[in-house]
């Protein structure tokens, strides 16, 4: 076996890929897929902050990324609280994957990224560059145009839709 066989099947790259997934998007969907082909396990993490009031509850928005995703064998969706190298450190993850969408999202992640690897160097930071027709979607949009009567299919897949319809009526 060459040395190069020898050290790629050593390396297993375990990602993690988290936000507040408030609720899923077509681009995070696009990020997941894309990232799933880069890593060996993919652990899409949703945060628990119990300081933020979301319109969709941790369960709910599990469950939509786990029906939205769920064909791909090496994506696992969970949960996490606290920090998110300590998370990291529990599952064994070595890669936290994150979008960027255009220039005004890259102060805060480089922010995050430089923290996180201040706290935790073994956990690289990659950032995926987002699809262009997604990369002015956002939940926060997606929650204002929805709740002013606009039409968000396009933006969001289908059971995301539904679900928001149904938050409309409750
Ligand atoms: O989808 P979001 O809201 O942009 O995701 C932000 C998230 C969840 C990645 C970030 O808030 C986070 O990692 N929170 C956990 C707390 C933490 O580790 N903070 C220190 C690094 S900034």
């Amino acid at each position: 076996m060459s040395q190069g066989a020898t050290i790629s099947s050593a390396r297993r790259v375990v990602a993690i890929y988290p936000g507040s997934f408030d609720p899923l998007t077509n681009g995070h969907l696009d990020l997941i897929s894309r990232a799933a082909k880069l890593a060996d396990r993919l652990i899409v993490a949703v945060l628990n902050n119990s300081r933020k009031q979301p319109l969709f509850t941790v369960e709910e928005r599990i469950e939509m990324i786990r029906q939205a995703a769920g064909d791909q064998g090496n994506v696992e969706t969970d949960s996490f609280g606290g920090l998110l190298v300590d998370y990291a450190a529990k599952r064994q993850a070595n890669v936290i994957v994150r979008g960027i969408r255009a220039i005004s999202d890259y102060e805060t992640e480089l922010q995050m990224a430089l923290i996180n690897r201040r706290l935790r160097p073994e956990t690289e930071t990659i950032f995926l560059m987002a699809r262009e027709e997604f990369s002015y979607v956002s939940s926060r949009m997606i929650k204002e145009i929805f709740s002013l009567g606009g039409d968000v299919s396009g933006f969001v897949p289908a059971l995301v839709a539904e679900r928001l319809r149904g938050k409309l009526k409750t």
